[in-house]
């Protein structure tokens, strides 16, 4: 990208940050989107949390895709064009492909091309002789495949539990989506966080060392930073919440006080106790994750899970006809 169409790109991005800002904060309940909490130094944050000894899921996830290799490449078959879904650091690409049986392709599609590069690179480099090619676009939105794949069998890949970051019927618009991109016949391999204790729930999104309210923060100093705002960041408190009727875990930044924020020359107004919510983390019974896979013209096929139970990997398999034809290059 040239300068001037760096700083295009840049500037129109911080116009979106503020205008999400302004709507956010004037909302009866204030909430900002949650996509906002990943600048270079909230994905570094993100990524200490799926190391700390509260966040479950991401250990307990990769232990299932290691411990159950066997089986989920059984069941997938061989020659498996593997399609991730936002592929991070691709560490979790490398670990399903390496237990595949003879895999197609490997298709990481992300809409931010910095990330995508390294997934691509790491999964290149473990795998050499894999084609792999990356797309650019925003997987919440339908996308065409690379020719290159041909006739492989198309495997959708979206783990640790990133669907329940969206909320229910974009969750449901998400996987008819998917499904649409992948093609008729194709399969989906997902990761789901489940429903537990709320103790141990609470404590993977507000772990001990801070790490968790660094990462919610971080939003706050990102909004004095890129929109001009005057967040006082002693003034706000990272709280995570169950919400028992929707069961998910909610992350909210708590005003101390009553307090005045001023952002894009408009006051915003805080009262003690009152919240900004940045995210949830839906969790699934099995009962609903197969309601909801159904919804989006999906059949789970097969789940795995650990011996306590706390998070699942399901295999769904496409049985509705697609609405409206598979995208084309
Ligand atoms: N999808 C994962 C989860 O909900 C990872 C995640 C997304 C996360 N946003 C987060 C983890 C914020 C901690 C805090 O757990």
């Amino acid at each position: 990208m040239s300068g001037a169409l760096a700083r295009d790109a840049a500037e129109a991005q911080r116009a979106a940050l503020v205008a999400d800002a302004v709507a956010g904060l004037s909302a009866p309940r204030k909430t900002l989107p949650c996509k906002w909490l990943y600048d270079a130094e909230g994905a570094r944050l993100f990524e200490a949390i799926t190391r700390l000894p509260e966040y479950y899921p991401t250990r307990t996830e990769t232990k299932i895709l290691t411990e159950q290799a066997e089986a989920i490449a059984a069941a997938i078959g061989p020659g498996a064009a593997v399609v991730e879904f936002g592929p991070g650091d691709g560490a979790k690409a490398e670990l399903l492909l390496a237990g595949l049986h003879a895999p197609a392709a490997y298709v990481p599609v992300d809409i931010a091309p910095e990330w995508l590069e390294a997934a691509a690179s790491r999964v290149a480099s473990a795998r050499p002789g894999l084609p792999v090619l990356p797309v650019v676009a925003d997987f919440t939105q339908g996308f065409a495949l690379p020719k290159r794949i041909g006739a492989a069998p198309r495997l959708g890949f979206f783990p640790g539990s990133t669907i329940g970051n969206f909320e229910p019927a974009e969750a449901t618009a998400f996987l008819r989506r998917a499904h649409a991109s992948l093609g008729a016949g194709s399969r989906m391999l997902l990761g789901a966080d489940l429903v537990k204790e709320v103790a141990a729930l609470t404590a993977a999104y507000d772990d001990a060392a801070g790490v968790t309210a660094a990462f919610d923060l971080n939003l706050l100093h990102r909004l004095n930073r890129e929109a001009g705002a005057d967040f006082d960041l002693t003034g706000f408190a990272h709280r995570a919440v169950w919400n028992p009727a929707l069961e998910r875990v909610e992350m909210h930044l708590a005003s101390l006080r009553p307090q005045v924020v001023r952002l894009a020359g408009r006051n915003f107004r805080f009262a003690e106790g009152e919240t900004i919510h940045t995210e949830s983390s839906h969790k699934y019974r099995p009962e609903g994750l197969e309601a909801l896979a159904r919804a989006a013209g999906w059949r789970a096929a097969r789940m795995w899970s650990d011996p306590r139970r706390l998070f699942s990997v399901w295999l769904l398999e496409g049985w509705a006809p697609l609405a409206g034809a598979a995208m084309r290059c």
